[in-house]
């Protein structure tokens, strides 16, 4: 398997989950920023994961969006079987990204991919905060939500925090309050210091820090060199349950002097 292939990396996940203090680390060789190859290992090492982890019976699987979990999601393979049935749903509704990349477009890509089922939570990435409490009360959402808090596997990515919040169209002002705390990864729409200290909530719904600390199945996904500092500070407060799955240049960047 797949993940035979990379034993020679042995050592360093070895390294990684212990400084991190997380079950456990999965990387593949390369630089995920300069080799668009090493994502779609990434996707394959995702999909034995959750082939190996995914136990029998009814499964929901909560999806976070960003371009890693659009290119992960293509290399997911079927993951029913006669009594494993597994419903998609994201992780977190608009939080302002592109169609192409937000978790209901990724969530849907993967159930396609698994066989599997997926429900959308349809919020639109531009809402006012006033808006957005009125339509948390629509029987519909309600019901998507609900599935959602019901999750017992996350699989997510994380990102440098100013990269995102630009990406994500916020305001100069809130990016500048963003700099002057320090924020350096976000994931999940939280944003982190270097201690791994939330210092910014996009103010969405769907899975809570708080809920992905009870989850099962917590899977991250996140490599380059560029990320290494995002990883390291999200991966501060990550839950002990959480796989990670990187690269070699983040993690020689992770471990260097370490
Ligand atoms: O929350 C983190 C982002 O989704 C990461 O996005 O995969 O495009 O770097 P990315």
């Amino acid at each position: 398997t797949l993940m035979e292939q990379f034993t020679g990396m042995d050592q360093l996940e070895k390294k990684l989950a212990a400084l991190f203090q997380i079950e456990r680390c999965l990387i593949v060789s390369g630089n995920s920023d300069e080799q668009e190859k090493v994502i779609g290992e990434f996707g394959e090492l995702i999909d034995e994961a959750l082939q190996r982890q995914l136990p029998d019976g009814r499964n929901i699987i909560a999806v976070m969006g960003g371009t890693t979990m659009a290119e992960v999601a293509r290399h997911v393979s079927p993951l029913e079987t006669n009594k494993r049935h597994n419903l998609f749903v994201p992780a977190r509704g608009g939080i302002g990204e592109a169609v192409a990349i937000q978790a209901n477009s990724v969530s849907a890509l993967m159930a396609a991919n698994a066989h599997g089922e997926h429900r959308v939570l349809y919020v639109p990435e531009q809402l006012s905060e006033n808006a957005y409490h009125t339509l948390l009360k629509e029987p519909s959402i309600k019901g998507v939500l609900a599935m959602i808090k019901e999750a017992n596997c996350v699989v997510h990515s994380i990102g440098r925090a100013v990269h995102m919040a630009a990406r994500r169209k916020m305001s100069e002002d809130e990016i500048i309050r963003l700099k002057q705390k320090n924020a350096v990864a976000e994931s999940f729409g939280y944003f982190f210091d270097e201690n791994g200290a939330i210092v910014h909530k996009v103010p969405r719904i769907g899975l809570s820090l708080e809920d992905i600390q009870k989850m099962p199945i917590v899977l991250a996904v996140a490599g380059g060199k560029s990320k290494a500092k995002a990883i390291t500070a999200y991966m501060k407060n990550a839950p002990k349950q959480t796989w990670l799955i990187t690269d070699e240049a983040a993690a020689n960047e992770i471990l260097k002097g370490k």
